[in-house]
C-alpha cells in the first residue's frame, strides 16, 4: 500500500489538534521528481554562513586533552564537544540534557573513543582534529539489528578521509554543505555538492570522500547493518600503513621514497584547504566517464516541496525516485505542536528514526502484551521493529521533525485508523 499519513479519519480514532495550516492550492506529491537525482549544472549550493554558535568552554576544555580533567557541564550554556585543539562545535540536532550529564561522552579526554551504555540515544562520541562523530549501533541498542547510525560534524574545509566499508551508507545532510566524491566498480566517477536536507548513498565497497564547504557540515549516516561501527571502515591511510612500501611502490608505479612521509596513524577526520568553488576543477573523468545520472549517488531532497497533511508535512525519498539506494526508503516528517504521526506499523521493514528537531513521545506495542512509552528529543534515535505498532506525538511547542528510515525498496506503512475505517462493521451478541 502507498504510504498514507495523517488520514482524515473519524475524530474519535485520531484526535489531531494543533495549528493546521491551510492546504496549498496544489499540494506537492509525497515523492519528488527524478530531476533531483545527481549533479545538475544549474544547481546552486549555498554553503550558508558559518554557524555563529554562542557557547562557553570550561578551562578544562581548553587544557591539554591528555590531562583528562573532569568536565562539569551542568551549568555550562550550550556545551560543546571540544577538548584542547580537538573536536569542533555542534550546530545540529542534540539532546542538551543528556550532553550535560554525560560530559565524558560529549567531550572525551582522548581522541576517538566510543562509549557504550544502555541508553536509546545516539551515543558514544569520538572527537578528532577537525570534527567529531557519535554513533548508535547494536552495542548500545541491541534491538536495532538491521540499521546503525552515525552523526558526524566536519569543521569548515574538514575532510572525512577517503574510505569504504562493507555496509551500504545512506546519508541526510543536517547542517551546512559538503562536496562528496566516489568511484564505482566500472571506474566511473562522481562528484557533487550537497546541502542541508539533501541525501547521498554509497553502495557497499564503493570508495568515497567528503569535504566540508566553508560553513562546515553535519550529516547523519545510516548503515544497513546494526553491527556497523565507524572503527571498521577501510581508510586510505590504513591501507598504506598495512601494505609493504615496496608493494605500494610496485602497485602505484612510483619510487618507494614516495612513501617516506606516510602518516603513522589513521587520518579519519582532518583539516583541509578550501575546495575549489568551481566543482568542475574536481571533476576527474577517465575513459569510463561519469556515473550516469540515474545511478547517481546524490538526491537533492532539500529542493523537494513537502506534501502537506492535517498535522504537519512529509517528504518521501525511496528507490522510486533515488534508485541507487535500492533498499533505503525514508520519510522526513514534520509534526506541528499538538499533532501526531498516527498509529501505524511498517509491514516490510524495521524502522530506524532520528529526531532532528523538537521533542516527541512514542509508544511501541509488541504483541502480545508488551508496550513501552519513550520520550525523545532532537539528537535521539528510536527503533521500531517490523510490524510493531507505534505513533509519535509532538510534546513540545515547536515543530517536531524526524526522519524514518526503512530497509525496503518502497516506503510503506499501514495505519490503524485507515485499516479500521476500511473494515466492514460487525455487531456482537452479548452473552
Ligand atoms: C546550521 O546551524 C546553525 C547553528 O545552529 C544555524 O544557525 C544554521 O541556520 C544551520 N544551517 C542550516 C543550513 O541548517
Ligand atoms: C563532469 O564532466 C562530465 C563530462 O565529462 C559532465 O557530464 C558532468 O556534468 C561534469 N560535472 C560533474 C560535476 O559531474
Ligand atoms: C533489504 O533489507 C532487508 C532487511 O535488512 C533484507 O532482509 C533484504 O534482503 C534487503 N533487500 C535487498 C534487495 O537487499
Amino acid at each position: 500500500m502507498k504510504a498514507q499519513f495523517f488520514l482524515p479519519l473519524p475524530l474519535a480514532l485520531l484526535p489531531l489538534v494543533g495549528s493546521v495550516p491551510a492546504p496549498r492550492a496544489s499540494n506537492p506529491p509525497l515523492r519528488g521528481s527524478e530531476a533531483l537525482v545527481g549533479y545538475s549544472p544549474t544547481e546552486k549550493i549555498a554553503p550558508g554562513p558559518k554557524p555563529d554558535i554562542k557557547c562557553s568552554l570550561l578551562p578544562a576544555q581548553t587544557a591539554d586533552p591528555q590531562l583528562g580533567e573532569y568536565l562539569d557541564l551542568e551549568k555550562v550554556e550550550n556545551p560543546q564537544p571540544i577538548r584542547g585543539n580537538t573536536g569542533g562545535d555542534d550546530p545540529g540536532p542534540r539532546n542538551y540534557y543528556y550532553d550535560k550529564i554525560n560530559s565524558d561522552k560529549l567531550a572525551p579526554p582522548r581522541n576517538r573513543q566510543w562509549f557504550h551504555d544502555q541508553c536509546s540515544m545516539a551515543d558514544g562520541l569520538g572527537i578528532d582534529s577537525a570534527g567529531w562523530a557519535r554513533q548508535e549501533n547494536i552495542d548500545v541498542m541491541p534491538a536495532a539489528t538491521e540499521m546503525a547510525g552515525v552523526d558526524m560534524r566536519l569543521e569548515p574545509h574538514g575532510y572525512r578521509e577517503l574510505h569504504w566499508h562493507v555496509a551500504a551508507e545512506w546519508s541526510l545532510v543536517l547542517n551546512g554543505s559538503c562536496r562528496i566524491q566516489a568511484v564505482n566498480e566500472n571506474g566511473q566517477t562522481f562528484v557533487d555538492d550537497v546541502t542541508a536536507g539533501d541525501l547521498w548513498f554509497f553502495p557497499p565497497g564503493v570508495p568515497h570522500s567528503i569535504q566540508a564547504l566553508e560553513a562546515g557540515v553535519e550529516f547523519l549516516l545510516v548503515f544497513d547493518d546494526g553491527a556497523f561501527s565507524e572503527d571498521n571502515t577501510f581508510l586510505a591511510s590504513e591501507v598504506f600503513l598495512h601494505t609493504p612500501k615496496s608493494v605500494l611502490a610496485q602497485d602505484l608505479g612510483v619510487d618507494v621514497s614516495a612513501f617516506k612521509n606516510l602518516p603513522d596513524d589513521e587520518l579519519y577526520i582532518f583539516g583541509g584547504t578550501p575546495a575549489p568553488k568551481d566543482i568542475e576543477k574536481q571533476n576527474v573523468t577517465t575513459p569510463a566517464g561519469v556515473i550516469p545520472r540515474t545511478q547517481s549517488y546524490s538526491y537533492h531532497l532539500s529542493e523537494q516541496p513537502a506534501h502537506e497533511v492535517a498535522g504537519g508535512s512529509v517528504k518521501i525519498a525511496d528507490p522510486a525516485t533515488f534508485p541507487i539506494a535500492s533498499n533505503f526508503s525514508a520519510a522526513i516528517v514534520t509534526v506541528h505542536p499538538g499533532g501526531m504521526r498516527e498509529i501505524h506499523w511498517h509491514p516490510t521493514s524495521d524502522e530506524w528514526t532520528f529526531f532532528i528537531q523538537g521533542q516527541g513521545r512514542a509508544t511501541l506495542f509488541s504483541a502480545p502484551q508488551s508496550a513501552n512509552t519513550f520520550d525523545y528529543r532532537a539528537g535521539d534515535v528510536a527503533y521500531f521493529p517490523k510490524s510493531n505498532s507505534h505513533y509519535i506525538q509532538n510534546t513540545g511547542d515547536e515543530d517536531l521533525v524526524f526522519v524514518e528510515v526503512l530497509q525496503a525498496d518502497l516506503f510503506t506503512d499501514i495505519a490503524l485508523g485507515q485499516w479500521l475505517a476500511s473494515t466492514p462493521g460487525r455487531s456482537y451478541r452479548t452473552p
